[in-house]
């Protein structure tokens, strides 16, 4: 298939960017969105032009890496695939494609498509992790755990921290990565006891980093390549609050001690 690319091209995070007008001939429908990129890049270089920088690693829907928007879209047209997963026989032979950075405050572009998702490991190292002493590995049946909470708590760990959610929502807001972080700890046993402090930290880092709140759009489910779902925000939302809580009632019952 023949394809005329429009493809963002930024020197650096200062540098102002633009859309490059490209005309690429003899896709092949069986190749990966990616594949058709490497092509582009191919010739690029043969004509000794710049390449465009993107980023990708697994290419196989496992890392998050390959984050993009296509036709204003994070991660393309096709529901629950990312970007690296999207195959050329989703498009017409004779279409138009945009393709550029993920748009947020909290996600400076770096180069072309590649943007600066840091912030996402800032608000994962903030709180998102159970302290337990390392030694042999425990009885994997030791603790049971009931089936509905480990279903729920594998569905939020599906998050590949790909960022979609925070460049599809018109407030830039991290919302759904940090609920499914904190859901994914806070529904395990292994998770309780530092589930009050993970929740206030986590969200105290994701404020810091500049990006919105959550009004409700619901476009980040949309988005997510996951299906990661809403419902984990209200549990944060219900966890924060009672985190709160918890946080003024200790600090009444320290005042009563003295
Ligand atoms: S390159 Fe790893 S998810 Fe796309």
């Amino acid at each position: 298939m023949n394809l005329t690319l429009f493809v963002w091209r930024q020197g650096g995070p200062s540098s102002k960017g633009a859309f490059e007008k490209h005309e690429l001939q003899d896709v092949s429908a069986d190749s990966s969105f990616l594949e058709m990129l490497d092509m582009l890049n191919e010739r690029l270089v043969s004509q000794g032009k710049a390449p465009f920088a993107f980023e990708h690693d697994c290419r196989e829907g496992i890392c998050g890496s390959c984050s993009m928007s296509i036709n204003g879209r994070p991660h393309g047209p096709k529901k629950l695939t990312t970007a690296c997963q999207l195959h050329m026989r989703t498009f017409k032979d004779g279409d138009t494609v945009y393709i550029e950075p993920f748009r947020a405050n909290g996600f400076p572009v770096v180069k072309d498509l590649v943007v600066d998702r840091s912030a996402f490991d800032r608000i994962q190292q903030a709180g998102g992790y159970v302290s337990v002493n390392t030694g042999a590995a425990p009885e994997a049946n030791s603790i049971a755990i009931e089936k509905d909470f480990s279903d729920e708590a594998f569905d939020a760990a599906a998050c590949i921290g790909c960022g979609a959610c925070v460049a599809a929502c018109p407030n830039g807001s991290a919302m759904l990565f940090t609920a499914a972080k904190v859901a994914h700890l806070g529904l395990l046993p292994q998770g309780q006891p530092e589930r009050a402090s993970r929740v206030i930290s986590m969200v105290k880092k994701m404020d810091e980093e500049m990006f919105g709140g959550c009004t409700n759009h619901g476009e980040c489910q949309e988005a997510c390549p996951k299906g990661i779902s809403i419902k984990y925000i209200t549990r944060l939302n219900r966890d924060f609050i009672s985190a709160h809580f918890h946080k003024a009632a200790s600090i009444r019952g320290k005042m009563r001690a003295q």
